[in-house]
């Protein structure tokens, strides 16, 4: 066969995946670039490191609905600014409160299990009960609040050792905000030097620096066995965090006493006992946790990042939180019952989360045009 020959069966062969994959998409879908066969839009944003950017010139020339389509046929619609935004996740919020189950990436790390990224009836009951035992913390040697102060105490601490010298203090918040986190699930906190704790905190890095919602692995799987893959890399992740919650289940598990509860993990274990076997089981506990240290994580402490920077640039309003805080008549510890009393405090509080993005392009949102048992709860 000739070169010739071979590049137009190629060719032929290019327009009939062409044809087959237009003639799939819906009629009714939104306007967006044209996708071409196998890779779909994948090319338009390849490498790119800023992919807002390349999302919002889609917006410039479509509108604030946009259609695009990764790999060979899955569509993801972009919904830009406050007023569709609100259309489709509040008014028309039961058809759009899924996550996606065909991304390979996604699917290979939560099986569709877990409280992020769950689904159906057994998602509902999941995440009902996680958020009735995180309620939960009258129980425990500690609460919520003594956790945090205590951490908060160290922290302070930590800072204060680097004798004003400049750092990216981005490591050590997420250090103390994964510690609180580790306190309410395994009862105590990890030295911030603890080698355990780092891989966790390092797996969380490269999670949330990779993001697994837009990789073109989730598309295309096979791109998850080539060397250097971000998809791999996303994968061997959670298969570290997994085998470490996995071995802190089973050390709980053998000292286990029903008659003192000390922390998350002890409570699952105590529902086991009672609770439906399909909710409550291992798989659902270490799964959870992953989901807990990932999603309180860094969120929060990228919220710490950003509210800092905020004082930094506005010295006048650190000035009158400090003063807030510091003539407060509450003593040392600020008890949160009676924080409503710090007004400027409190509406600085809030102010990085109106001014920036804190969890961009993670959690994706899969649309159903019908009420169904795969329904997340509201
Ligand atoms: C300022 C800090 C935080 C921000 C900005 C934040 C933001 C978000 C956002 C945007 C979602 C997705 C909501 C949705 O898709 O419906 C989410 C979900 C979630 N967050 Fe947070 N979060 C923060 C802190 C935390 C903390 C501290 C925890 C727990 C330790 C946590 C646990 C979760 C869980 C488990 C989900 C999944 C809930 C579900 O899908 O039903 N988050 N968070």
């Amino acid at each position: 066969m000739t070169v010739f020959e071979l590049l137009l069966i190629a060719v032929v062969l290019l327009v009939i995946m062409y044809t087959f994959v237009m003639s799939r998409l819906p009629k009714n879908l939104p306007p967006g670039p044209t996708p071409i066969p196998v890779v779909g839009n994948l090319l338009d944003f390849h490498g790119s490191r800023q992919m807002y950017k390349d999302f919002l010139k889609y917006r410039e020339k479509y509108g604030n609905v946009v259609r695009l389509v990764l790999g060979p046929f899955q569509n993801v619609i972009l919904v830009f600014g406050h007023k569709a935004i609100h259309k489709a996740l509040i008014e028309q919020g039961k058809y759009f409160k899924f996550r996606p189950t065909k991304l390979y990436v996604n699917e290979k790390v939560f099986h569709s299990k877990g409280i992020a990224f769950g689904n159906g009836e057994i998602h509902q009951k999941l995440r009902r009960f996680t958020l009735l035992t995180l309620k939960d913390f009258g129980v425990g040697k500690k609460s919520l609040e003594e956790r945090i102060q205590d951490e908060a105490c160290i922290l302070a601490d930590e800072l204060e050792s680097y004798g004003g010298q400049p750092r990216d203090i981005r490591k050590i918040l997420q250090r103390a905000v994964a510690n609180i986190i580790a306190g309410i699930i395994y009862g105590s906190r990890l030295d911030y030097g603890d080698p355990d704790f780092l891989r966790l905190i390092q797996n969380i890095d490269t999670i949330f620096a990779i993001q697994s919602g837009n990789l073109p692995e989730n598309v295309l799987p096979f791109l998850a066995y080539l060397p250097n893959s971000k998809g791999r890399k996303i994968l061997n992740a959670y298969d570290d965090m997994s085998r470490y919650a996995k071995r802190r289940i089973k050390e709980h598990r053998e000292t286990f006493d029903p008659n003192n509860i000390r922390d998350f993990v002890d409570l699952y274990l105590k529902a086991e006992e009672h609770e439906d076997e399909e909710v409550v089981n291992e798989e659902n506990m270490f799964r959870v946790i992953v989901d807990l240290f990932n999603a309180g994580t860094d969120t929060t402490a990228t919220t710490l990042v950003w509210s800092i920077l905020y004082l930094m640039n506005n010295p006048d309003v650190q000035d009158k939180c400090q003063k807030e805080i510091t003539e407060s008549p509450l003593v040392s510890r600020i008890q949160y019952k009676r924080i409503h009393s710090l007004k400027v405090t409190l509406s600085t509080r809030s102010q990085p989360l109106f001014s920036t993005s804190i969890l961009s392009l993670l959690i994706l949102i899969f649309g159903k045009c019908q009420k169904s048992s795969t329904q997340r709860d509201s």
